[in-house]
């Protein structure tokens, strides 16, 4: 770790440029970054505040920070999706996710990167995912489909399970265990709902 040009504490000074307060969140976001980018297995998060706390914020200033680091800019590969964008699945789990993922490793890496480390890219990711309260089972006690799709597609991704999809007419099978996830949830949310999530 010694010779990763990036402490938690440089990446919690320049995130706290941003974000007021909220320290604990942007210390914890922090540890996992930079223990994610050395390789170490980072736990995935779930960003928990009231609406106008600075969720969105804190993902914003990530990526921002991430990229404003030429060091990283080529090795972080970093989304910042919408819940939301989660239902709009029709052609298998996942592909909104891993298409930007993907996307985003052919700007960094070239259009003539190996396949390999496109890959290596993708499934190393960052992955941003807001409003996970959007994706609710229910609403008003009746079934709400795009958010069951949007919960299955999330979880399949997260579950570790082999995903497969298509990019550049190849077809991939993606495991997401490398990958961090790092999510934000209303509290309001909470207080409204206080049974089980899904
Ligand atoms: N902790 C904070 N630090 C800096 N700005 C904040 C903070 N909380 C809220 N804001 C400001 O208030 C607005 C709403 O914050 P946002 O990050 O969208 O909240 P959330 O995603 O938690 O609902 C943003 O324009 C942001 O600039
Ligand atoms: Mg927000």
């Amino acid at each position: 770790m010694d010779a990763f040009p990036l402490r938690p504490r440089e990446v919690f000074e320049e995130l706290s440029k941003t974000v007021v307060g909220q320290d604990e969140a942007i210390r914890e976001l922090s540890v996992a970054i930079v223990k994610h980018l050395v390789g170490h297995p980072a736990p995935n998060m779930l960003l928990i505040g009231n609406s106008g706390s600075g969720k969105t914020t804190l993902m914003r200033a990530v990526e921002q920070f991430l990229a404003s680091r030429s060091e990283l800019s080529h090795s972080a590969n970093v989304i910042r999706i919408n819940a939301n964008v989660l239902a709009e699945e029709h052609q298998g789990y996942g592909r909104a996710v891993l298409g930007r993922l993907f996307a985003n490793a052919r700007t960094q890496l070239g259009a003539n990167a190996p396949m390999p480390d496109l890959l290596r890219s993708v499934e190393h990711g960052i992955v941003f995912i807001d409003e996970v309260d959007k994706i609710r089972a229910q609403v008003s006690g009746e079934p709400n489909v795009r958010g069951i799709v949007a919960q299955e597609a999330l979880l399949t991704l997260m579950e570790n399970e082999n995903v497969e999809y298509t990019a550049d007419g190849w077809t991939f099978v993606f495991n997401s265990s490398h990958v961090l996830f790092v999510a934000g949830l209303a509290k309001e949310f909470l207080l409204r709902h206080s049974g089980p999530l899904v």
